[in-house]
């Protein structure tokens, strides 16, 4: 009786030891395969380099023509430059220093429409490039996940775009945290003369967590009362001060002082420019409490949001604000975003005032074609 316990006890060991053994196998050999991906999506961008396929280099010679012109139906098939490799085994997904792209053939390539690949849906733009995240297609915003998957569930009906204009300011860091702290994203609109006070350590903040970076010219002026020369050079030194802090790119778009603008200083501005449709007052309330009911008591899906982070009052409201959003399932997104799931496809030298639904339906989210 002893020596069969003995004996048991011996034989659970020797099993407890062959799992603990084969466990270590298994990790050393899942942890090399991870290696070996990592090696691969790394190394591709250079394996790629010669014969790469820039984006702006790419040939469309259609060899089947994309079911729509404007992207929303199946994708159209082309045919690569002679002399052109595909870098992976074709068919099959190839990766160069622009991105993902499938080659149908040895020389061919899905571009501007949808494909069905292993059972997933992915849509390919013009040049045969796979789209990420939000993206306006044929005036209906489509959602597809960091792989380029398209995800038929995501919903953008309850985004808004809170706006913080005049920045930097004391209190920006102390809003980015808050930011942070609830996955939120916003659009900053900043001043040329507040980024000499306050540093652009609040700019690299914004750029590396997401956020959009716009330009509110130098100093505030009126556009509307300075000449085209001056109206560039506020826009200029302000996207030169950006620059430094933001990986040497500028503004991607603008929202002029006081909201003044016209044909002329769109033109000058030459990104997309940006209103609001919720005005908060928050300049003259300074109030966090009065801040955060001007929000909280106003706010409908699509709505672009305005607020200075130059206030105190503005940041503290916002500790109020951004968790009761999204409390009420509220998604807080960049302007960008918005425009792209609402199906919009912003343009440069258009001005856009919201982006609700009953401003869709009517037509009058910008002044294009006014
Ligand atoms: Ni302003």
């Amino acid at each position: 009786m002893k020596r069969e316990t003995l004996k048991t006890r011996r034989n659970r060991l020797k099993r407890k030891k062959l799992i603990k053994n084969s466990t270590r196998i298994a990790v050393c050999v899942v942890a090399a395969l991870g290696v070996i991906t990592i090696g691969w999506k790394i190394g591709a961008p250079f394996l790629e380099k010669e014969g790469g396929l820039a984006k702006t280099e790419r040939p469309v010679v259609e060899i089947q023509a994309a079911e729509t012109e404007d992207g929303s139906g199946a994708a159209g098939i082309a045919q690569l430059a002679e002399m052109t490799k595909v870098p992976y085994q074709a068919p099959g997904w190839q990766y160069d220093n622009t991105g993902w792209w499938y080659a149908v053939s040895g020389d061919t390539y899905y571009q501007n429409g949808f494909a069905d690949i292993d059972g997933k849906t992915y849509h390919f733009d013009g040049s045969g490039y796979i789209s990420t995240g939000w993206t306006p297609i044929g005036g209906k915003g489509y959602y597809f996940d960091e792989n380029g998957v398209y995800d038929e569930t995501a919903d953008s009906s309850m985004m808004v775009a809170l706006t913080f204009d005049d920045g930097p300011g004391a209190h920006t860091g102390e809003l980015l945290d808050t930011l942070k702290q609830y996955g939120a994203k916003a659009t900053f609109f900043l001043q040329g003369v507040n980024i000499e006070q306050y540093g652009g350590d609040a700019i690299s903040r914004m750029a590396a967590e997401g956020h959009m970076i716009g330009n509110h010219s130098y100093d505030h002026p009126d556009m509307l009362k300075l000449s085209a020369e001056d109206a560039a050079t506020q826009f200029q030194k302000t996207d030169d001060l950006i620059a430094q802090y933001n990986n040497g790119a500028g503004a991607v778009a603008v929202r002029f002082p006081f909201g003044n603008t016209s044909r002329e200083l769109e033109a000058i501005a030459a990104r997309p420019c940006f209103m609001w449709d919720l005005d908060t007052l928050d300049w003259k309330k300074k109030n966090a409490q009065a801040n955060a009911a001007a929000v909280l008591d106003n706010v409908s899906p699509g709505q672009i949001i305005l607020m200075h982070d130059t206030y105190q009052a503005t940041v503290e409201a916002c500790q109020t604000i951004i968790p009761e959003l999204i409390n009420r399932g509220y998604e807080l997104v960049t302007l960008d975003t918005l425009a792209a799931a609402k199906g919009v496809e912003l343009q440069n030298g258009v001005t856009y005032y919201g982006f609700s639904d009953a401003d869709i339906e009517a037509g009058h989210i910008s002044d294009a074609g006014e």
